[in-house]
C-alpha cells in the first residue's frame, strides 16, 4: 500500500468508529428518556380554578404542599396533595373532609393543633368540589409506588413496606 492509500483508509477507519460511537451514545440516551414530571390532573378549567381557589382560602398550604409548591412557613410534616386522586377515591375525600374528626378515618401522629382539621361545617357544595378537585390530582403510574410511600411514611412516621 502507497504511504497515501494508508493515510485515506486510516481517515475513513476513524470515521466509521466514530459513526458508530455516536449512534451507540445516541441510541442510549433514547432508551433512557426523561420521564418528566408524574403528576397532572383531570380537571377541566372550571374545576381547576374552584378547587384552587378554595384550596387557597381554606389555608390548605399551611400545612400541605401541592404541585411540589411548598409554603416556606409550612411546619407540619403533613402529606403532600400531589397524586392524592390516584391514592384515594372521590367518596373517600369527602367523608374524609366530612367528618367531624378526620382522626377517626386516619389516625394522626401530630399534637393537636397541627393535625387535619374537619371541615364538616364548610358548606357541602364545596366538600364536593373539593373532594372532586382532590380526586382529580393524579400520579403516572410509573411514580405511583413512590407516591403511596412518600404518604405513608409522611403520615405515619414509619418505613413502608409494599
Ligand atoms: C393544620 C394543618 C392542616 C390543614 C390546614 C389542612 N390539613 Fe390536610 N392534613 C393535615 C395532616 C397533618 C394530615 C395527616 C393526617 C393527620 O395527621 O391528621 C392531613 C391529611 C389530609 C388528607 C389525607 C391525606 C392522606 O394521606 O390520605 C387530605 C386529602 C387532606 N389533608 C386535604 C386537606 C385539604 C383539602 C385542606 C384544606 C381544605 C387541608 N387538608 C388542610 C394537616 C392539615
Amino acid at each position: 500500500m502507497k504511504r497515501g492509500e494508508k493515510i485515506v483508509f486510516g481517515l475513513i477507519a476513524l470515521v466509521v468508529v466514530a459513526t458508530i460511537t455516536r449512534n451507540i451514545i445516541t441510541l442510549e440516551t433514547q432508551s433512557k428518556p426523561d420521564p418528566g414530571i408524574p403528576f397532572y390532573s383531570t380537571a377541566n378549567a372550571e374545576l381547576a380554578q374552584a378547587g384552587a381557589l378554595l384550596y387557597r382560602n381554606q389555608q390548605c398550604r399551611q400545612c400541605h404542599s401541592l404541585w411540589s409548591v411548598r409554603n416556606m412557613m409550612e411546619a407540619v410534616p403533613a402529606p403532600a396533595l400531589d397524586g392524592m386522586g390516584s391514592l384515594r377515591t372521590e367518596r373517600w375525600l369527602y367523608d374524609y373532609l366530612s367528618s367531624a374528626n378526620p382522626q377517626s378515618i386516619l389516625q394522626s401522629r401530630m399534637k393537636v393543633e397541627y393535625r387535619m382539621p374537619s371541615y364538616a361545617a364548610l358548606p357541602e357544595a364545596d366538600r364536593r368540589t373539593l373532594a372532586r378537585y382532590l380526586s382529580s390530582l393524579k400520579v403516572q403510574d410509573w411514580y405511583l409506588e413512590d407516591t403511596r410511600k412518600a404518604e405513608y411514611e409522611k403520615r405515619t412516621g414509619l418505613n413502608y413496606q409494599p
